[in-house]
């Protein structure tokens, strides 16, 4: 589905769970399933500090924990808190690779209302999978 205005509001509001008192750099993720089911997800760090788990990994992880499965995901926004909306770190491209379709649209957005859009696809062109593993 293209890319609604309601988006914005629900990914600002999963931002503000955001628990990021290191970086005070606070994600939220905003993720639709195809049966029309969403999770919210933000960014949990921990005064461990490589053991941040980002927005993206946390909406994902909720949702799977919930009984869906690799393939069940229409989309993703993303929110920050930045001049220009940041895209996934490498290891959300490859668990978002794992778990949705290549072509899935992944909305990037800032505080501002920004937005890029993105595939998961185009975010890690010739990722590695569990075809590779054959
Ligand atoms: N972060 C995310 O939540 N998503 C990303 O894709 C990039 C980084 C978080 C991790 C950490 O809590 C903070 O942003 C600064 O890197």
């Amino acid at each position: 589905m293209a890319y609604q205005p309601h988006y914005f509001k629900e990914v600002r509001n999963a931002q503000a769970n955001s628990y990021s008192p290191y970086s005070n750099f606070k994600v939220g993720a905003y993720l639709r399933t195809k049966d029309g089911k969403v999770y919210h997800g933000a960014n949990v760090e921990n005064a461990a500090y490589s053991m941040a788990i980002c927005a993206e990994r946390s909406s994902l992880v909720a949702a799977i924990s919930d009984g869906y499965k690799p393939g069940d995901f229409e989309s993703i926004t993303v929110t920050v808190d930045a001049d220009a909306p940041s895209s996934p770190c490498g290891e959300c491209r490859q668990v978002l690779k794992e778990l949705c379709d290549d072509d899935m649209p992944v909305y990037m957005t800032n505080h501002k209302g920004d937005m890029i859009e993105s595939t998961v696809k185009d975010l890690l062109p010739l990722g590695f999978s569990g075809k590779d593993l054959n």
